[in-house]
């Protein structure tokens, strides 16, 4: 399985939050939102990995991350020239992709919850067709959004309904077999100018093959993409951190855990110099391995 982080988007001279650098850029709490995505992916054991940005800020996510290999990661760096929606990305990368599979994740998506890994890994394993990832919201009318019937299939799939028709929101992280690139091609933008992710949903759930993973209570799932979302996000990370002395999205932390770098490879990057909480953590992290 490949994996594929979308982080473009609508950076907007009228936006004070995007007018200078891309939202992904920015920190929540102690990291770059970047950060958050990409961990779930290495979480699922993906190695192999598309960073799709904007033009203008591709080179400070390469600066970043480089080649990715200090992490164990392939990191290919793909550019989406504007914001025409979420299956454009398997557009862009059709041919890098070679018909694998893969799990496409929203730059601005935070995941973090008891057994998150084993849950991934599972979906991964049962892929037929593709597999969104729910959960409960109390503001549905945000985002996209899922019925079902009483035996739990999907009967509807809704983007931003201005009127309430479940609580139960899709995540911005999908697993899609390799009929996507074909399904992505199928779309036309819709009212608003985007190619709409929902409408790739749509081709799957009518063959049949779109299957769900409820996320849970006790799952924590944030969408850091406005200035609202993004300080509560900020908040809620600072207090789970906090309460557990453990780093949420420590990318140097998961890639050892994977046993995809060592020691060595990681000490060569991190200047023990450094005073951020961050690198504090990686370096004491360091100290009681073997
Ligand atoms: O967060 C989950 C929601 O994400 C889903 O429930 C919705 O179904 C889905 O459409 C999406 O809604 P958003 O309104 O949050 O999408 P937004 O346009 O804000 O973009 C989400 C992320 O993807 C953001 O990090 C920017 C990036 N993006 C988006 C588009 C449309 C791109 O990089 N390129 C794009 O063309």
């Amino acid at each position: 399985m490949k994996g594929i982080v979308l982080a473009g988007g609508k950076g907007s001279r009228l936006n004070p939050m995007t007018l200078a650098v891309n939202k992904h850029l920015l920190p929540v709490y102690d990291k770059p939102m970047i950060y958050y995505p990409l961990s779930v992916l290495m979480l699922g054991g993906i190695q192999d990995i598309a960073l799709i940005s904007n033009p203008e800020d591709q080179h400070l996510f390469q600066r970043m991350f480089g080649d990715g290999s200090r992490l164990g990661l392939h990191i290919t760096y793909f550019v989406q020239e504007e914001a025409k929606g979420i299956p454009e990305a398997f557009l862009i990368t059709q041919e890098w992709l070679q018909g694998d599979d893969v799990c496409l994740i929203l730059g601005d998506n935070i995941f973090f919850g008891e057994s998150f890994g084993q849950k991934l890994h599972h979906a991964i394993s049962n892929l037929n067709g593709a597999t969104i990832f729910t959960q409960q919201v109390n503001n549905p009318q945000r985002f996209g959004v899922a019925c079902f019937d009483e035996n739990d299939n999907i009967i509807g799939l809704y983007e931003k309904p201005s009127e309430w028709i479940s609580n139960s929101a899709i995540t911005g992280l999908y697993l899609f077999d390799a009929q996507v690139s074909q399904f992505a091609a199928n779309t036309h933008p819709s009212q608003r100018g985007e190619l709409e992710i929902m409408d790739v949903l749509e081709q799957y759930r009518q063959q049949q093959r779109l299957q769900h993973t409820p996320l849970g209570r006790g799952f924590a799932w944030l969408d850091a993409g406005t200035a609202e979302s993004l300080l509560d996000a900020g908040s809620c990370i600072h207090t789970i951190e906090k309460m557990q002395g453990l780093k949420i999205a420590c990318l140097e932390e998961l890639a050892l855990r994977q046993g995809w770098c060592s020691k060595q490879t990681i000490l060569q990057h991190n200047s023990n110099q450094s005073q951020s909480a961050y690198d504090v953590y990686v370096q004491q992290f360091l100290e009681q391995l073997p």
